[in-house]
């Protein structure tokens, strides 16, 4: 396993446990991919291509008289641009010339230990003899602008990972119009696009479809990885299935605007590229100036859609999070968003927390409103001290009397925003984006700060680390609730306003980085109005995300099925609420909305003084179940046990230790009817010869019963019922 160089056929071979990664120079200089697939040890993948005349895909100038060779036709591992290729590129330049071509031909490789770095932005990491890293430099020989290829290679974890340097080697300025991360050509085979869209309170749903013989893009233009299209996409033989058939992961790290573009071209060969949106993009590079791409993590499995999850739920849970609670159980929490909204006082507050403790809640989250003058969502933001009418006693007060109780405190902040009605605005109003002589887009009556400038950065952070150093706080949820427009930053000149969208999320990352860093002890959860930015970039400085403002039981286990096909159960942030609950009006058992809460991060988000004692006792049940389970779900193996588009009237999902001697098995029914047939499962991951004792029923199977025979679920009734299993490995019978 790793990186292999075969210098008589200038092949590189990157191999992982079950995969192979080919590419070779060809005698002209072009790096074409040849193979990344199910394990071929180091076999030479080139007699896979033989080379045609093909009309109207025209050839390189040299080699001549060879009509054969056609940058049109060509898999590649970076396209050029502008001189053959017609499919979707790369990368698009302007030279200083004003000419647009740029033809990339190999000059040098290098392999290195360990994974490269990207600078300012996040970046899968080793923990140690983990991975390897090839560099491939390629450049145009006219205008000199290089490329340098990175890949990263962690073999065990069958995760391969691209980004690109592109530098200006020249003696003009070049413009960068897009520059994606990686191509990933894909020249055989018939394949469906799985995608995960979505909208506010809606997120990550999975769609799954053919793809059309043409360019499908699956992008958002918010400066926000969004609600409406995660940056991540697999691809997935027609025929593939949760346990079965080819699939390629391609995730983007990135938390601003992507796009990834997936093009069947004429001869039904596919090529995915994937990177920043090249909408609003410009960046020009003077000579010796350097851009870096974001990261792009793949993967591929023929082991079905399970195998690809796993990978990715292991690299995320050991090379994506950092910080003392990257495999650590997080507290279990109640927020007072939905109990209070904006009406709440310190009273009401410790009453709340005291109700809490009783129940065996560890962490109080104090949610928007507490600052400022924030008594309802249009205005505050930006004056991060504590709204004296509310909070008389202020903040520090406020957090000692939570600690008293037995709770440890956590807040609140949208540090890149700011309301027009602020102190902030009033002092500083050219720190919010805006066009000049132009009214901004507000969102949630909100402007969106520059965080591209370092002194509006520098205020922030100031204000930010003021707060946590004179509390004692436990947790930040770090919220941002609108999309970015009118994106021109006061700081650049009129040529260089493509640069702020980009700027913006390096600046999110600046400051995200240097407050984790100077409080290591503090819980970072990720939220934009939910999920609004639930991305691998953002799991680097935030082990959890908020996943949905939509706390519907019925809903929310749907958005953690999509969720789950990219992302562990342990990062996904889960609580249980109200019934009616508050984005539907509907109706559900407290039960069924512990264990939907159970399958993230879990907390609550309700206020316990309109609870019954019957509904408090059940709740200090609900609290030792989930401490009892944490670690499977923190590090099991996820398996999804239903589908919602094959007609079930239930969800089910199992957890499974790394060492298969427990699991545990979360139904939901959607839709009860009269009855019923019984609902059926075949628990997965489960050892065959080992014997598991179900709890509560006193009963004994074998992984291989379980497996193979399945289980049969009691006939359950009411509104929405729900069921868990508790398995553990006990003696044959
Ligand atoms: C959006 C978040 O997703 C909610 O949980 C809550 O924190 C509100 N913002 C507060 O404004």
């Amino acid at each position: 396993m790793g990186i292999f160089f075969d210098e008589s056929r200038k092949l590189r071979t990157l191999d992982t446990a079950d995969t192979s990664y080919q590419l070779r120079v060809d005698a002209h200089g072009f790096l074409r991919h040849l193979y990344y697939g199910a394990s071929v040890g180091r076999s030479d993948m080139s007699y896979l291509y033989n080379d045609y005349d093909r009309g109207f895909s025209g050839n390189p100038y040299l080699p001549r008289y060879d009509r054969t060779l056609s940058l049109d036709t060509l898999p590649q591992e970076y396209t050029s641009f502008g001189v053959g290729d017609f499919r979707v590129g790369a990368i698009s330049v302007v030279n200083g010339d004003g000419s647009y071509s740029a033809d990339f031909r190999y000059v040098s490789h290098e392999i290195l230990p360990g994974k490269y770095a990207i600078p300012g932005m996040p970046a899968v990491y080793d923990n140690g003899g983990e991975a390897e890293t090839l560099i491939i430099t390629v450049q145009d020989p006219v205008t000199l602008l290089t490329v340098r290829l990175y890949y990263g290679v962690f073999a065990g974890k069958n995760i391969i990972t691209r980004a690109a340097e592109i530098i200006n080697e020249g003696r003009q300025t070049a413009v960068l119009e897009k520059a994606a991360s990686a191509c990933l050509d894909v020249p055989f085979g018939s394949w469906d696009l799985i995608h995960f869209h979505g909208r506010h309170c809606m997120e990550r749903q999975m769609e799954r479809r053919p793809l059309l013989q043409t360019i499908q893009t699956v992008a958002s233009t918010r400066g926000m990885s969004s609600h409406h299209h995660n940056p991540f996409v697999i691809l997935c033989d027609h025929a593939a299935n949760e346990d079965h058939g080819d699939c390629y992961g391609l995730m983007l790290m990135y938390s601003g605007s992507h796009k990834t573009e997936i093009e069947v071209d004429q001869f039904g060969s596919v090529r995915a590229v994937t990177g920043i949106h090249d909408a609003q993009f410009r960046w020009p590079l003077a000579p010796g100036e350097r851009f870096f791409t974001p990261e792009v993590i793949l993967t591929y499995s023929a082991g079905g859609l399970t195998a690809l999850s796993h990978r990715y739920h292991d690299v995320i849970r050991r090379n994506v999070c950092r910080g003392m609670y990257k495999l650590a159980r997080r507290p279990v929490l109640i927020n007072n968003w939905e109990a209070t909204y904006y009406d709440f006082d310190e009273e009401k507050l410790l009453s709340l927390a005291r109700q809490a403790a009783e129940l065996g809640i560890e962490l109080f989250v104090l949610d928007d409103g507490w600052f400022g003058n924030r008594n309802d969502d249009n205005a505050g933001l930006g004056d991060w001290t504590a709204n004296p009418e509310k909070l008389p006693h202020g903040l520090h007060a406020l957090a000692e009397k939570i600690n008293a109780l037995g709770l440890r405190f956590g807040l609140w902040i949208e540090p890149e925003m700011v309301s027009e009605d602020s102190d902030l605005y009033r002092t500083h109003p050219d720190w919010a984006f805006s066009s000049p002589g132009r009214r901004p887009m507000k969102g949630r009556n909100q402007l969106v700060l520059d965080l591209s400038r370092a002194d509006v950065r520098e205020h922030i952070y100031a204000a930010i680390s003021k707060l946590l150093r004179e509390n004692n706080i436990a947790y930040i949820k770090w919220d941002m609730n609108r999309a970015l427009s009118d994106i021109y930053s006061r700081a650049l000149p009129p040529d260089r306003q493509g640069e702020a969208s980009h700027r913006y999320v390096l600046g999110v990352y600046a400051l995200l980085e240097r407050l984790t860093a100077e409080f290591p002890h503090i819980l970072f959860e990720g939220c934009a109005g939910g999920g609004g930015r639930f991305d691998a970039a953002m799991l680097y400085y935030t082990p959890q995300i908020w996943c949905s403002d939509d706390t519907d039981a019925m809903l929310r286990v749907k958005i953690h099925y999509g969720t789950s096909f990219g992302y562990p159960a342990c990062v996904v942030g889960a609580h249980v609420s109200a019934s009616p609950n508050h984005q539907t009006g509907r109706t559900t058992p407290l039960y069924t909305r512990s264990i939907v809460a159970m399958s993230g991060s879990f907390g609550y988000e309700l206020d316990p003084g309109r609870l019954t004692a019957e509904e408090r006792a059940a709740i200090q049940l609900q609290i030792s179940d989930f401490k009892r389970y944490s670690p499977l779900i923190l590090d099991g193996l996820y398996y999804r046990l239903s589908d919602p588009d094959a007609g079930q009237c239930y969800h089910a999902w199992q957890f499974v230790s790394q060492d298969k001697r427990e699991s545990l098995v979360s139904l939901v029914v959607h839709s009860p009817q009269a009855n019923s047939p019984l609902i059926h499962v075949r628990l997965k991951g489960l050892n065959p010869d080992m014997f598991y004792l179900i709890e509560g029923e006193n009963r004994v199977c074998s992984g291989k019963a379980l497996m193979r025979g399945g289980y049969s679920f009691p006939l359950l009734f009411g509104d929405y019922p729900a069921m868990q299993l508790h398995l553990k490995q006990t003696q044959a019978p």
